[in-house]
């Protein structure tokens, strides 16, 4: 999704602003654009990568203390240089970015040019910019006014920073449904859409909720107030724990494989003063809280989108599974517009690794109006869903860069998993020692984990010899279902191979009919409950020349023997299987996009964060 930044301070605005830019290309984008302010505004818009914004600048004027810039993911108007951000006003005083959708704006595109407005691009954003200056030199007002007032007539979401060329001594900011962050500095503020481009100059950030307006400016002062024009007396100023190496590759060529290899770690910190197999404890922030209501919830949902609705799936089966609790796992976008019976006595789990995706968040405001306990499973500290769910865990898996969520997926499997087990344990539906059992087993993940990634050359191996195909299809019972959903949308997003992930014992109805010797066949086997029907399905698979990739526990002889490579990885707990069967999928998908030469961290289209529905 769109990225924002901005600043003003004693600083060149340009340098600052472009190292932001690059801090927020793993949003996803199609073109880039600068405005630095010095007297006028110097403008410059690409479409294409920052670096090209850059290369297009080259020597040409950008001195300048203040400035804002912007990466577009494209929803009104094609990807080019003209609807590219920033846009200016019909005067030119104004400069404005913008993430979001203003829905209105074609009602309010008709009213302006009605009053002799004429627009240059295709945006919405351009609309809002010319709607500022309307009312400003109607009514005559400063920009945080006219700012103001210009929203309460727009209808969708936003996060903006205007600066007018006339008032340059500061930046106007507003949110509502997008995120935007305030960085405090020494004299100097930032805005970003998120804290990945200011943690370098400040740790001081203050987070920008619904419906906010702030002023800064070059005393360094900030003003927030509601768009009623209510004063915020003292907003919350947050310290980020962010580390700057955090958001570098550390000598991986992608920053995928980076957060690949960190899972041992991940996992790890997911788990942290959470849990003691020796006391046998686990101590979840929010579900210790509100345990009586949990553990008597009449049924959980789960709500998600993408690879966190399918960390919802694996939830489901550990909560009917070691809780005993009813379960629905829910698309976020589905959800929202339906009309679902959602109760006081539902607990709602919303997954997401930014917290920022709209339909999630849209979710939770639905559920929350029926008055159903919301907790959130969140990795990006201080986003929106962490701040308006009712109690929830952070998955504590640092800055997820690569749009393809790796190290967050088994961190949220994680946490269901510590949630499954906690609940299990106060509602007395697992014995102890299988309790135990499970929590020692927990601990001993992220070294199993370390092992699977041994395997990572062979896997590369078998990444060549199905690199060229066009199709794949991916297998899985009970638990390693919803891993081979995960494994099929790892190998779809990042390297443009159309994939399936199926229920093993669905492919008879329908996807054995795809098979033939050009079709790999990617087949978790790792259960032990239903070894023999996987066996018989990767057979089924193997009568029909298909070619079978098996995940296998280590020591398997019968699906080994029959399949075309086999990747084994450490035996464990059923439950816990997918935190190790998901890795050499992720792995194998990174190898094959590495192959076809695609751009693994950005791959075509996507957005790492979706914050528009
Ligand atoms: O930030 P979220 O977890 O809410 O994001 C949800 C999906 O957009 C995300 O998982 C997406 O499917 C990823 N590209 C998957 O790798």
């Amino acid at each position: 999704m769109c990225g924002i930044v901005a600043y003003i301070g004693p600083k060149e605005a340009y340098p600052i602003i472009i190292k932001g830019l690059q801090r927020l290309e793993y949003r996803g984008y199609d073109s880039a654009g600068v405005a630095i302010l010095n007297g006028t505004f110097n403008l410059y818009k690409r479409k294409g990568k920052v670096s090209d914004l850059v290369d297009f600048i080259n020597a040409k004027k950008t001195n300048g203390t203040s400035g804002i810039g912007h990466t577009r993911w494209a929803t009104h108007g094609k990807p080019d240089d003209t609807n590219a951000h920033p846009h200016t006003s019909g005067d030119d005083n104004l400069v404005l970015v913008h993430n979001g959708i203003i829905e209105n704006y074609a009602v309010l595109k008709r009213a302006l040019e009605n009053e002799g407005h004429v627009f240059k691009s295709e945006t919405d954003t351009e609309v809002l910019v010319h709607l500022i200056q309307e009312i400003q030199t109607r009514e005559n007002l400063p920009l945080e006014d006219a700012v103001r007032i210009s929203l309460t007539k727009v209808i969708g979401a936003y996060a903006i920073v205007v600066m007018d060329k006339r008032d340059p001594e500061k930046l106007v900011g507003a949110r509502k449904q997008s995120p935007l962050v305030i960085g405090i500095g020494e004299d100097e503020f930032f805005m970003a859409s998120d804290a990945t481009p200011i943690v370098e100059h400040t740790k001081q950030v203050v987070y920008l909720n619904d419906g906010e307006i702030a002023v800064v400016n070059r005393n360094g002062e900030m003003e927030i107030k509601t768009i009623e024009s209510n004063k915020i007396q003292r907003p919350y100023v947050h310290q980020l724990e962010l580390q700057i190496e955090q958001l570098e590759k550390g000598g991986y060529d992608y920053f995928m494989m980076k957060e690949i290899h960190e899972q041992p770690k991940t996992i790890g910190d997911a788990m942290r003063g959470r849990i003691n197999a020796d006391e046998g404890w686990i101590r979840l922030g929010g579900v210790d809280e509100y345990s009586a209501k949990m553990s008597k919830a009449s049924r959980f949902i789960i709500a998600g989108c993408g690879t966190s609705w399918h960390a919802g799936l694996i939830g489901e089966y550990l909560l009917e599974d070691l809780a005993r609790m009813p379960v629905e796992v829910e698309y976020a976008s589905e959800l929202r517009y339906r009309n679902p019976i959602i109760n006081e006595d539902d607990v709602v789990v919303a997954l997401s690794q930014s917290g920022e995706t709209a339909d999630t968040l849209a979710a939770i405001e639905l559920a929350q109006k029926r008055n159903a306990l919301v907790y959130g499973i969140v990795n990006v500290v201080g986003s929106s869903i962490a701040r308006i769910t009712d109690a929830g865990s952070y998955i504590h898996a640092g800055p997820e860069i690569g749009v393809a969520s790796t190290k967050a997926f088994t961190g949220q499997v994680t946490l269901l998993t510590m949630m499954a087990l906690s609940l299990a344990h106060k509602r007395g539906t697992i014995s102890e020692s299988y309790y135990h059992r499970l929590l020692v087993e927990l601990e001993n993940i992220p070294g199993k984990l370390a092992k699977v990634l041994e395997k990572a050359k062979q896997i590369e191996y078998i990444a060549r010899e199905i690199k060229d195909a066009n199709n794949a299809l991916y297998l899985g019972r009970g638990y390693n279902f919803p891993v081979a959903l995960e494994g099929a949308l790892k190998l779809k997003e990042i390297s443009y191979i159309h994939a399936e992930g199926y229920p093993a014992a669905e492919m008879k109805h329908g996807p054995i009919a795809l098979i033939d010797e050009n079709m790999p066949v990617i087949v978790i086997c790792t259960n032990k409950s239903a070894y023999d029907k996987i066996a018989s399905n990767v057979q089924e698979v193997k009568a029909r020349k298909g070619m079978v990739i098996a995940i296998v526990a280590e020591g398997d002889e019968e699906i080994s023997k029959m399949a075309d490579y086999s990747i084994e990885i450490p035996d464990t707990e059923e439950p816990l299987t997918p935190l190790l069967s998901v890795v050499p999928l992720q792995l194998l998908s990174y190898y094959i996009a590495v192959m076809r030469g695609c751009n693994v961290d950005q791959p075509r289209n996507l957005a790492k964060s979706v914050t528009v529905e």
